[in-house]
């Protein structure tokens, strides 16, 4: 029975590809992913323990401003004032963010490290946002703790890491805010190896169904990521995560 089932699939799917349906439905393809993640945000967004967290769930009006009552309170939760930390920025445009972070901790070894292209982005977000848009001009920071590395994540990370410890026991906090899936899984799956229990995730755009939460939601289920919700505000738009053991 079970032999007969495996040779009516191959066969099913074996036809199927022969016929080439592509060429009909295939602009079908993103809205169906679309509503597929549309389902997966909904329902993910009720299995998680949202009890004594920050979390505005549900706002009729999204202010992109309260991203920055998230950022502070993560950093009044876990007292990043003065602790030694290692603050990655992936997507830092004008420097508007990760400028926030650099001056809300104290700690004189801290280390920030931003990447960008600073060309705006590689490829189409959606269909509002084009390849070359969000072009930012890198900030001019004065603060020796700081580093901009230009260029494609996908070309800068990896020399990154060879030539720059990220294991030294300090706490992390990855800020992804590059909005398309292929950079935000990219830099997940390239530190994933990097990351400790304690370490914080920020997303910017993470409800977007077809980028940011796919990413997460692909990288952590692939790699078997436990991680607890930390913050959440203009309805999962901007979210935190803590890694766990
Ligand atoms: C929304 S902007 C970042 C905004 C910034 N964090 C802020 O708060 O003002 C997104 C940025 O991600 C960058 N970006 C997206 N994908 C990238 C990639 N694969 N490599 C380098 N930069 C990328 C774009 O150049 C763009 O500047």
């Amino acid at each position: 029975m079970i032999n007969t089932l495996i040779k009516i699939n191959a066969f099913l799917k074996g036809f199927i590809y022969f016929l080439s349906p592509h060429l009909i439905f295939g602009f079908l393809r993103t809205p169906l992913l679309f509503a597929s993640n549309i389902l997966a945000v909904s329902s993910w967004i009720r299995k998680q323990d949202r009890k004594n967290i920050l979390d505005d769930f549900y706002s009729p009006v999204r202010q992109y401003s309260k991203r920055i009552e998230l950022y502070q309170y993560i950093v009044d939760k876990y007292k990043l004032k003065e602790e030694h930390l290692y603050y990655l920025e992936f997507g830092v445009c004008n420097g508007s963010s990760f400028l926030w972070w650099v001056n809300s901790n104290n700690n004189p070894s801290s280390k920030f490290a931003g990447f960008d292209t600073f060309e705006g982005l590689p490829e189409d977000w959606g269909i509002i946002f084009s390849k070359g848009d969000l072009k930012g001009s890198m900030p001019k920071i004065d603060d020796a703790r700081c580093e901009l590395v230009k260029g494609l994540f996908q070309d800068s990370l990896i020399p990154y890491l060879k030539s720059n410890k990220l294991n030294i026991g300090n706490r992390k906090i990855i800020h992804l805010d590059a909005d398309l899936f292929t950079s935000t899984l990219f830099t997940l799956t390239t530190l994933s190896q990097y990351l400790n229990p304690g370490d914080i995730i920020i997303f910017d755009e993470f409800n977007t169904p077809n980028h940011e939460f796919f990413a997460w939601d692909i990288y952590t289920k692939s790699f078997y990521i436990k991680y607890k919700l930390i913050g959440a505000v203009n309805n999962y738009f901007q979210v935190a995560f803590e890694i766990q053991a």
